[in-house]
């Protein structure tokens, strides 16, 4: 029986994962190692307000297990000699750079984790792959640990996350399955069978679902491609219902019903946002180009170009609806988050959306109330359109929603916070310049209410 947890990665998955862990496995010692210094302090933190990560109910969850068996750390190499299992749980971003540029998920934080696991480790290890990663990458790190090593042995194991940032905690403890994928020999097996077994002092059997290594890597990416689709696909419907009258809520509702398609994902939107989307259907792309797969590569691209098209068109929209020009207008954004109830801002449909009505000389007022001033210019500096000085003079970052909408032209709903709903719309009517717009990229707001105030309504898909 495993009694002894390594996790390199404090991020997003590697945190609340292990977190969840160490709380329905207490005889299990879980340590969640990471190289940034300032991550693991803020997870240390004694104020469990200032965790690096923000998820409803992270905080109960560390604060039962932490000190008790669950530990954060810098010291890699200690936690790596004394767990029997590490899960590798870092970054694996799309490549920026080389060969598959823009494309390909870059693997060095992978194979450093490798490298230093062959060096460190005296004794056999399972290795599990919680990353997303490429199809036959367990292979590679396979490679790295047998050549590397020091004569022990390896069982690497895939299991990949299916948790979705805001509902994390939700999703782990009760996932609708954990799948673990592993080598069908006698060891391989018996590797799998350590892995359900600490997965099983919280999850149905029924829902651990064990495959071949392969499947499990590349279910993740499908899982992710499937989900991405539909949302592309509904935000396809919604710029046709916008044409014709249709309403892409009511459209969704009624396809919804249809027990073989289900009524989740089906939300239109400003463009879907987050780490993961457009990184792994660009990497599955890349993936079936390398195998000269042209048709397959093509076809999950479109789900890509689609979410950049909802993105663009949801910007010129603001400026061809405020009569072509927004030079000099100041418009207020709700919300700058991928989604609600959560503090990460990777991909956010916000950026991109600011980013082009910067480009047109707006000022751009912002309010997210889980993210800062310095997240928020980091976001528009990383994409490299204009200078950090530039971007500084056309965006403000307000603490106050109501301050943000004051002297506006026009409100930008990007992010689905529910408290966007319950505020004193009236209060923020009469602070505004007049028409007063409201562009929501959400379908969040009360279309009737708002209208009645005098508010100029604009939503996706109507
Ligand atoms: P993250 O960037 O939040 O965290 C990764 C962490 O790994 C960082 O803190 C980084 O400092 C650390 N790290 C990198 N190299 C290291 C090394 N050699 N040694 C020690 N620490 C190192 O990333 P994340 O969002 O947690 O995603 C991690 C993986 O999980 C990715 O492959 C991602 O695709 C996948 N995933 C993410 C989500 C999600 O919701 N964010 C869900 C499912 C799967
Ligand atoms: C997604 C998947 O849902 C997880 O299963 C997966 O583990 C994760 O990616 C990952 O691999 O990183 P996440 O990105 O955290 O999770 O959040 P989602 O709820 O999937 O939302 C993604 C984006 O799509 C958000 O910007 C959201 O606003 C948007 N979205 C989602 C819509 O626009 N409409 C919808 O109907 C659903």
């Amino acid at each position: 029986m495993i009694k002894n947890i390594c996790c390199i990665g404090a991020g997003y998955v590697g945190g609340p994962t292990m977190a969840v862990i160490a709380k329905k496995c207490p005889h299990i010692k879980v340590t969640v190692v990471d190289l940034n210094q300032d991550r693991i302090d803020a997870w240390n933190n004694e104020d469990l307000k200032k965790l690096p990560i923000y998820e409803p109910g992270l905080d109960e969850v560390v604060q039962e297990a932490r000190g008790r068996n669950l530990f954060f750390s810098t010291e890699v190499d200690k936690a790596i000699e004394e767990a029997e299992m590490i899960f590798i749980s870092v970054n694996t971003p799309t490549k920026t750079y080389g060969v598959g540029k823009g494309m390909a998920a870059d693997l060095k934080y992978i194979e450093l984790c490798a490298r230093q696991i062959a060096r460190v480790a005296k004794e056999d290890k399972i290795v599990v792959e919680k990353s997303t990663l490429p199809v036959r990458t367990a292979q590679a790190i396979k490679n790295i640990l047998d050549h590397t090593g020091n004569g022990v042995n390896f069982q690497i194991l895939s299991n990949p996350e299916f948790l979705a940032e805001g509902t994390a905690i939700e999703d782990l403890f009760e996932p609708d399955r954990v799948l673990i994928g592993g080598d069908t020999t006698p060891e391989g097996e018996k590797a799998i069978q350590q892995l359900v077994d600490v997965y099983a002092n919280w999850v149905a059997k029924d829902n651990i679902l064990t495959t071949n290594v392969w499947s499990s890597e590349l279910s993740k990416l499908t899982a992710n491609a499937f989900l991405a689709q539909r949302v592309s696909s509904i935000n396809a419907m919604s710029e046709l219902c916008e044409k014709t009258g249709a309403d892409v809520n009511e459209v969704a509702k009624a396809i919804g019903m249809d027990s073989r398609i289900g009524p989740k994902f089906l939300k239109a939107s400003v463009g879907f946002g987050g780490s993961c989307f457009q990184k792994d259907i660009l990497n599955l792309v890349y993936i079936a180009k390398t195998y000269g797969l042209n048709e397959v590569a093509d076809y999950w691209e479109q789900v890509i170009v689609m979410n950049d098209h909802q993105k663009r068109r949801f910007a010129k929209n603001i400026i061809s609806t405020l009569y072509n020009t927004v030079s000099g207008k100041k418009i207020a954004f709700l919300g700058w988050a991928f989604k609600k109830d959560t503090n990460d801002t990777r991909e956010s449909a916000a950026i991109y959306v600011a980013d082009d009505l910067i480009s047109e000389q707006a000022i751009i007022s912002i309010f997210d109330p889980k993210v800062g001033k310095e997240q928020i210019l980091l976001d528009l500096n990383y994409l490299e359109t204009r200078s950090g000085e530039e971007n500084n003079k056309y965006v403000q970052i307000e603490s106050d929603p109501y301050k943000v909408a004051k002297d506006s032209h026009a409100i930008a709903v990007l992010t689905e916070w529910d408290e966007f709903k319950s505020y004193d719309w009236q209060k923020i009517y009469d602070s505004m310049l007049k028409p007063a717009f409201v562009f929501d990229g959400r379908n969040l707001l009360d279309k009737k209410e708002l209208e009645k105030i005098g508010f100029i309504y604009q939503t996706i898909g109507s």
